[in-house]
């Protein structure tokens, strides 16, 4: 049988970061490709605790179908929540539960996106949100990354030269994958420039409240005066990625389309999962806990920023982080990026190239990614020692 697929999917390939998963999954690979919560950031035990308890009082609330919109208790508390700690969120603006913040991009391309419209993204940006806009054809512009984020004057060319731009992407703190925060006048600017060309903005913040380091800057969506931003939030890195809770909060009418989306795609976000979220939150210290995983995270930052002055530099560069998982690094000068990394590969170590988060994967980029959440501190040695081995045969 041959079997002929849709144009929607024929335009969609395998993620490179999934490709390099299958190096990565060799034991004797020292994978810094994923993007995975530390193993010792899980409040593993509460959770456990959380879920006994909701057993043994309301078995049937958790196993029973549920509404589309998402556990009511979660919906209001999260609205609370954020329009009084990050002024997220107005009269206007309403929420829905998501699996995930993957989903939020689909669906928001889904409800607002017609083949050959364009979206604005970073370059680089994160390749599920990237390979979810292109399952529905979008035309993806991608504007560069500077060290406090888009560069403004090429956004705004982009927003003159495409006259079907239906929003702009973003990942204004930690961006997945070069680490880079936008500054704050920087997201007035975008704010202002989406303004002037009438398009959305799609703000993709799941790193924000992993800040170790620096000033909180407040999020594009607090200065949406005009319903013009859609704001994804998500619960999987900071407490499970597993447990598959984010949150969208947007115009009624974008939710209102959304909403009826999610009842043709997947009906509701796991009931059982947000009543456990729901608690977690509620019911425990989740201040308590957001400051335990920022002090893992900035540990961890810091082990691998001075392993990569240790054994990279001066051949590796890359720029110092505040937040996140993600350090972007560049290959030594004269070196071939995709080269590199498939040396990196042979030598047992994995990273991810920077041209899997383009736009286009054929532009060229000398970035790569590496991940310090997921190893441990031996392997993050290991892996970065080969880094340098291998970065010193370019001198
Ligand atoms: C920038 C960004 N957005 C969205 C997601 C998707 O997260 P979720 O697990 O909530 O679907 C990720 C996951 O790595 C991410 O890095």
């Amino acid at each position: 049988m041959e079997y002929t697929f849709s144009d929607r999917t024929n335009n969609l390939k395998p993620s490179a970061i999934r490709e390099i998963f299958k190096y990565a999954a060799d034991p004797t690979v020292v994978s810094l490709s994923a993007g995975n919560p530390s193993p010792d950031a899980f409040p593993a035990k509460e959770l456990e605790e959380i879920s006994a308890r909701l057993f043994k009082e309301n078995p049937i609330a958790l196993l029973q179908y549920s509404v589309t919109e998402g556990y009511a208790p979660l919906r209001a508390h999260l609205k609370k929540y954020m329009s009084e700690k990050y002024s997220v969120g107005t009269e206007l603006d309403d929420i829905l539960i998501t699996t995930g913040a993957q989903q939020i991009m689909d669906f928001a391309t889904k409800s607002l996106v017609n083949e050959g419209d364009v979206i604005i993204t970073e370059a680089p940006s994160f390749i599920g949100s990237l390979n979810s806009f292109r399952a529905y054809n979008a035309k993806l512009v991608g504007v560069p990354v500077e060290s406090d984020g888009m560069n403004m004057e090429l956004l705004e060319e982009a927003l003159k030269n495409n006259d079907r731009v239906r929003f702009i992407y973003t990942i204004p703190n930690f961006q997945n994958p070069s680490g880079v925060t936008m500054s704050m006048e920087k997201r007035e600017k975008l704010y202002e420039l989406a303004k002037k060309y009438n398009v959305l903005i799609l703000e993709d913040n799941p790193y924000g409240d992993l800040r170790y380091s620096g000033e909180f800057l407040p999020a594009i969506k607090s200065l949406d005066t005009d319903g013009r931003v859609i704001y994804a939030g998500s619960f999987s890195k900071v407490i499970s990625p597993g447990m598959r809770v984010a949150y969208t909060i947007a115009p009624q009418p974008i939710i209102q389309k959304m909403t009826v989306c999610k009842q043709g795609s997947d009906v509701h976000t796991n009931i059982w999962s947000q009543m456990v979220c729901y608690e977690f939150l509620t019911k425990y210290d989740f201040e308590a806990h957001l400051d335990r995983l920022r002090s893992i995270y900035r540990e961890k930052a810091k082990f691998c920023m001075d392993l990569l002055d240790k054994y990279c530099a001066p051949e590796i560069t890359y720029d110092k982080i505040d937040g996140g998982l993600f350090i972007w690094c560049r290959v030594p000068k004269g070196a071939n990026m995709p080269e590199f990394v498939k040396k990196a590969i042979e030598n047992k170590v994995c990273v991810v190239p920077g041209n899997a988060f383009l736009t286009d994967e054929k532009d060229e980029t000398d970035g790569f990614r590496i991940n310090f959440s997921t190893p441990t501190d031996e392997q993050l040695e290991k892996g970065v020692r080969i880094l340098g081995e291998l970065a010193k045969t370019y001198k």
